[in-house]
């Protein structure tokens, strides 16, 4: 028995053996729909092929696409569990021709494959076509062989494919198996078609055209194909099952259930069973492409499929958390065929972990309340919207988790009761933000984000997006349209733009729409809604109408880098200077980063290098970057930085680096760097490339500032201290290695020369000076009397020169007068012999107070003091001769 892995492998290598390019299944996030929650079809990420926007090298491509159909407009997560052939999650098997070939290739490429490599009987087969498709009849009747009655025409839109509103479409033709008489329902078109004998199997559309809002339709460049075949569905076909859950893969993982859960597989539990194995296959494989669980969006929907199959968990009597037990058969399963789950396998076994972790402590009084209200309710009414609001409010319930657990009770819920429940409690919310002191001109943001509801936020993932205009504002007031020069704030459904908070900056970027462009210069939240600030640069642009957003990828990158080098520093700082570092502020700005921290004194150079050599430690590791939601709580056990008296929600985006093996949180010690945060990080620490610290300084009272950059603005500033660096070698005429030594050398010879200098202006001195006054003492009646005014030699030397001179006399009184570098220095020595007649302060005084100076003194025998104007030295000995 072919398995589903086969036959999906039977049908890549089929296709491209046919020259088609066998390409991965895209990322269930829709990255080129802004109107699609999830992919859908196979054909999605090929839509700008069709309509010819876009040329890839290849023009034929075969696929195995990951679909999700929950939320939206393709909605089956009701269904799940209870048929044979509904799944939140499945594959789509297609082959694809962008203006290669057409129907003449289509038919038969889809007969022979059917027929021959998976060797399905001739007579079980039939077709539909659309009904004024006689090109593809003919193709039918020639190729397969088939009667006319097994070539049925149909004239509804069951046979007119269209992606959506607008978008690439044209007529189909569907292929159905025949499970035979003894099952229940008639062929397509007739009014029993619904019974499940005639199962459609694939789907052929013939794409011809391109459908605008306005209803007209326009010929495709070229003719192209789009095919699409459910692998559970063909699986069951040629497994020779009639339901889904029974192929191989799903039997596999409802055996997983049954055992993690110790309930029979076939039992009454068995549609829990069901449910959790599609709802498993859903819930990961949105994880694996990026989605996480949360209160708005895709993660709503995400955290809706987790936590509906969370209560079947529940209905089969586990106690503890089981849906993160049952990755690891899905991953032997899948993984092969989706190396994103492998890769993804800790990230999603971690968030179910938490998700029914945290579920758990409000599901069981939820049922319990669900139960009671029931009980006093008449047998046939329905459960009061206000109940199932509590329900959603306090215990966690979406409401279709209430409405499935009812559906058991064969009951329902006021879904009207439950609407108006929650806009009531939106009205409250709003009157509380009425009273919070926004500015008047700020409520136009609630009034909007009332209306379009929070965006949602693709840029973790995501630089480029299709988003939808929800408004646009000019001067304060919504408009329905802004022309070039005009500054608009814009607002749409979903952005990759990043909005200004927790420090880092705004994203720029371009918004682009059919016949304008905006240049977006900044990003910022106001009342949950992402305000595009920006300028029409081209063209016209108007709300309601979709937009290609292209956020400026070399800032964003630089930004990205800016912000994860921020975490390593941060837990770098901690490490070289303990626990008490805490973060203060912080901006991360394309070209810089700026930290605030707590720490009393400034940093010393070796602490400083020891940041920076650890931070690039961690750069090289090359681990990767890893981000989890979970409550704060969880957040605050694991050990994750938070910032001190901010507020958090229910739960918290947790990014970490640095783990040894890169495998992400553990709460072994293992991680390096565990921070809550919202910012946009690298893949890898590898990606910040170098970091280099600029400068630390005090910010405010113990409050030190650092400010450093990453990547090619790090090597920038490496370049410039090189050219330093390299210029300081050239006038030293000596290689960079040898800079130190040669100043060192210099800085040597410099000291000695001075001090030579010195000992030559104290000889000078010794033989008379270069001044007024002379070498030789001249009688004052009857005393000795020396002055000298030097010049060159440093106050402090004239101390030793009366020394010296006092014994060449051997009595007498010395003035020495230095006039050095602009000081003027005043000295005066007595003998011994003579101190009782004159003292050596009443000489100093004296003589400075005739230069201009003030005060002086010393002993009886040697004092100094201060002068001001050495012009005046002949006057200063004049009034020192007049003493004696
Ligand atoms: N795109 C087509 C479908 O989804 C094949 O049925």
């Amino acid at each position: 028995m072919a398995s589903l892995n086969d036959i999906r492998t039977t049908f890549l290598d089929y296709f491209s053996d046919k020259g088609h390019a066998a390409l991965p299944s895209s990322s269930l996030v829709p990255r080129n729909d802004p109107t699609l929650m999830f992919v859908n079809a196979g054909m999605v990420q090929f839509k700008n092929l069709f309509t010819g926007i876009e040329r890839r090298d290849y023009s034929t491509a075969v696929t195995s696409q990951k679909c999700v159909r929950a939320g939206g407009k393709h909605n089956d997560l009701d269904n799940v569990g209870y048929t044979a052939r509904h799944h939140t999650f499945f594959e789509m098997l297609g082959n694809f021709s962008f203006g290669d070939y057409f129907k003449e290739n289509a038919i038969p490429y889809a007969w022979n494959l059917l027929t021959q490599e998976f060797g399905l009987p001739k007579d079980k087969l039939l077709v539909t076509v659309y009904h004024d498709d006689d090109v593809a009849a003919d193709l039918w009747k020639k190729v397969a062989g088939l009667p006319d009655e097994k070539i049925i025409r149909i004239a509804t839109d069951d046979n007119f494919w269209s992606m959506g509103a607008t978008g690439p479409c044209g007529p189909c033709s569907e292929i159905f198996y025949d499970h035979g008489p003894s099952v229940a329902g008639g062929p397509p078109g007739s009014p029993d078609e619904d019974g499940d004998r005639f199962i459609e199997i694939w789907n052929l559309v013939f794409m011809q055209f391109e459908q605008f809002a306005d209803g007209s339709r326009a010929d495709l460049p070229r003719p192209s194909i789009d095919t699409g075949m459910g692998l559970e569905r063909i699986g069951a076909v040629l497994q020779g099952k009639h339901d889904n859950y029974d192929t191989d893969l799903m039997r596999a993982l409802i055996e997983a259930s049954a055992h993690v859960t110790n309930a029979d597989p076939d039992g009454p539990g068995n549609v829990h069973h069901r449910v959790i194995a599609d709802h498993l296959r859903s819930t990961s494989f949105l994880i694996a492409d990026g989605v996480l669980p949360s209160n708005e969006g895709r993660g709503y929907v995400l955290r809706r499929i987790m936590r509906r199959a969370m209560r079947h968990a529940h209905q089969l009597g586990t106690k503890d958390p089981v849906m993160h037990r049952l990755v690891p058969a899905l991953v032997t399963q899948m993984g092969a065929a989706f190396p994103e789950l492998s890769r993804a396998q800790a990230l999603v076994e971690e968030t179910l972990l938490a998700e029914e972790t945290r579920f758990r402590t409000t599901l069981d009084r939820g049922l319990r309340l669900l139960d009671e209200e029931l009980a006093g309710l008449p047998e046939d009414a329905v459960l009061p919207g206000e109940t199932a609001f509590r329900l959603y409010d306090t215990y966690g319930f979406p409401l279709d988790l209430t409405q499935d657990a009812l559906r058991e009770k064969s009951r329902s819920v006021d879904v009207e009761g439950f609407e108006t429940a929650m806009a009531e409690q939106k009205r409250k919310a709003r009157a509380a933000w009425a009273g919070s002191g926004e500015t008047a001109d700020e409520t136009i943001w609630f009034d909007i984000a009332d209306r379009v509801g929070p965006t949602e936020f693709l840029g973790y993932d995501s630089e480029t997006a299709e988003g939808q205009i929800a408004a646009l504002v000019v001067d304060g007031k919504e408009t329905t349209e802004a022309g070039a020069g005009t500054p608009v704030q814009i607002v749409l459904n979903q952005t990759p733009f990043y909005a200004e908070s927790g420090g880092q900056v705004g994203d720029t970027g371009n918004i682009r729409v059919e016949g304008g462009l905006v240049e977006v210069t900044d990003v910022r939240k106001k009342a949950g809604v992402f305000v595009h600030i920006g300028t029409v640069t081209e063209g016209s642009v108007k709300p309601d109408s979709s937009a290609q957003l292209m956020v400026d990828h070399d800032r964003r990158q630089m930004i990205r880098a800016n912000h994860s080098a921020t975490h390593l520093m941060h837990e770098a700082l901690r490490q070289a200077l303990g626990d008490h570092v805490a973060q203060r502020g912080s901006l991360v700005a394309p070209d810089r980063l700026r930290f605030d921290f707590t720490h009393t004194k400034a940093m010393t150079p070796a602490e400083l290098s020891q940041v920076e050599a650890e931070v690039n430690a961690f750069i090289r590791q090359d681990g990767q970057v890893n981000t989890r939601i979970m409550t704060p709580n969880d957040a605050q056990k694991l050990g994750a930085r938070a910032l001190f008296g901010e507020k958090y929600g229910d739960e918290v985006r947790v990014v970490s680096m640095g783990s040894q093996d890169g495998s992400g949180i553990g709460s072994d010690g293992r991680t390096y760097s565990l921070e809550l945060c919202g910012g946009t990080h690298v893949g890898r620490t590898g990606e910040i490339g170098l970091f280099k610290l600029l400068s630390e300084a005090a910010s405010s009272g113990g409050v030190r500032r650092i400010e450093a950059v990453t990547g090619s603005a790090a090597i920038d500033h490496v370049a410039q201290a090189e050219a330093v660096l390299n210029e300081a070698a050239g006038l030293l005429k000596a290689p960079p290695a040898e800079i130190t030594g040669r100043l060192r050398a210099l800085l040597d010879e410099r000291r000695s020369q001075t001090q030579e200098i010195a000992d030559l202006r104290r000889k000078l001195a010794m033989a008379g000076g270069d001044g007024a006054g002379g070498s030789e003492p001249e009688d004052v009646n009857g005393t000795a009397f020396l002055a000298q005014v030097l010049s060159g030699v440093p106050g402090k030397d004239l101390r030793g020169l009366i020394d010296e001179h006092k014994a060449k006399i051997g009595s007498g009184v010395i003035l020495l007068i230095a006039d050095t570098d602009g000081r003027v220095a005043v000295a005066a020595g007595v003998t011994d012999d003579l101190t009782s007649k004159v003292s050596a302060v009443d000489i100093v005084r004296a003589a400075a107070s005739a230069t201009g100076g003030k005060g002086g003194g010393g002993r009886p025998d040697m004092a100094q003091g201060g002068g001001q104007d050495a012009s005046k030295a002949p006057e200063a000995i004049e009034a020192a001769r007049a003493l004696l």
